[in-house]
């Protein structure tokens, strides 16, 4: 990644990491938000405890932050099962794979970050092993190649992605529960805020940690960086507590707005109205203008302004809604040659890029 961004939903630091993992809930009863869907995969851990086999291949898709790689512990640990953790580039060829698949024990679970990055010759090995537990490996290679198939033990995949759009059809179809995290409400938000208050041993007031839950973009990796960064200038500029005021301030310092954007947010919405009128303008175009990577737009900074309002995508491109005009206080006016209404709701009608 360029440069430093406070609220990208992406892990950085190893010293934000070892914190994370420290915050990190290891049980649905620990586990805030999400309500339906820590039911629904809690309905299928107690299922397959009873029956004695693995839970079904799982995917989790949703953008940075949002407790992915949380819920897939959470999921081995509810079913006492280990965990073996890689990620889709990690996995150049086929090899690497099966040298995963053939040390898992009965009931472990392989979890698989990124699984869209997974190359197409490792993904071919790993359709077997998801249906039959088998795995075919090859011999030699040439002509008249033979291959050995390997019998698995019965395991649990569970592959996470912020781009479900770039997972293959087959790969998709062969996971049993696929599922969707959203974005966090500032309730839910505020009580992991206060749970990691208390394990931090900070002391905190209510509207602070209402305030700190409202700008953290919905999202709990970014509500403990905030809470941090506020642990660190209330020790420096006061009493080391986190107060209303504390928390104002800090954030202001760290160019975090009301809503919970940053400089980089307003940058995108800037170009967009001052460069290509409002839009629609491609994604690709946006990411030249402010020198970033197409992938950094679409994974971490477009979910949460297209859930806010401020940007739709239509068929031609992204569009700025009037809401984001308003937000940075310029003058509303409509792209030529679209509606006004058109950067409204349109969003499910012209998905795509
Ligand atoms: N529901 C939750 N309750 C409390 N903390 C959470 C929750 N979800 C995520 N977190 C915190 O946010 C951090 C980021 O979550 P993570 O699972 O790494 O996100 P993802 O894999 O989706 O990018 C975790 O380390 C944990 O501290
Ligand atoms: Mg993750």
């Amino acid at each position: 990644m360029a440069r430093e961004r406070i609220i990208t939903g992406e892990n950085q630091s190893p010293e934000e990491q070892r914190l994370n993992y420290a915050l990190r809930p290891e049980t649905f009863d620990q586990y805030i938000g999400q309500p339906s869907l820590v039911r629904k995969l809690q309905i299928a851990v107690s299922a397959a405890r009873t029956r004695g086999e693995p839970v079904d291949h799982t995917l989790l898709h949703g953008p940075p932050g949002l407790g992915k790689t949380t819920l897939a512990h959470v999921i081995a640990n509810e079913m006492k099962a280990r965990v073996h953790v890689t990620a889709g580039p990690a996995l150049t060829k086929g090899a690497d794979l099966v040298g995963l698949l053939t040390k898992l024990d009965a009931g472990d679970v392989l979890f698989i970050d990124e699984i869209h990055r997974l190359p197409a010759v490792v993904e071919e090995y790993l359709y077997p092993a998801m249906e039959d537990y088998k795995v075919d490996i090859p011999l030699d290679s040439g002509m008249h190649a033979r291959a050995v198939t390997v019998d698995l033990k019965p395991f649990t995949l569970i592959g996470a992605t912020t781009r479900l759009g770039l997972l293959t059809g087959p790969m998709r179809g062969r996971f049993g529960i696929a599922e969707h995290l959203d974005f966090y409400q500032p309730e839910a938000l505020k009580l992991i805020l206060r749970a990691n208050a208390l394990k931090l041993k900070l002391e905190s007031s209510a509207d602070a940690l209402d305030e700190l839950a409202r700008r953290s973009r919905g999202t709990p990796r970014i509500a403990n960086r905030l809470l941090r960064r506020v642990r660190d200038f209330a020790t420096v500029e006061s009493d080391g507590k986190i107060s209303l005021k504390i928390t104002q301030a800090a954030l202001e310092l760290a160019g975090i707005d009301d809503r919970g954007l940053d400089e980089q947010d307003r940058a995108y919405l800037r170009a967009i109205i001052e460069i290509y009128n409002g839009g629609p303008v491609g994604v690709e175009a946006v990411a030249a203008t402010l020198g970033e990577e197409r992938d950094t737009l679409e994974d971490v900074i477009e979910p949460f302004l297209l859930q806010s309002g401020l940007v739709t995508r239509t068929r031609q491109g992204r569009v700025v809604t009037r809401a984001a005009y308003e937000l940075l206080g310029l003058r509303y006016t409509p792209p030529p040659g679209t509606e006004a209404g058109l950067a409204g709701g349109e969003k499910d009608l012209f998905d795509g890029d």
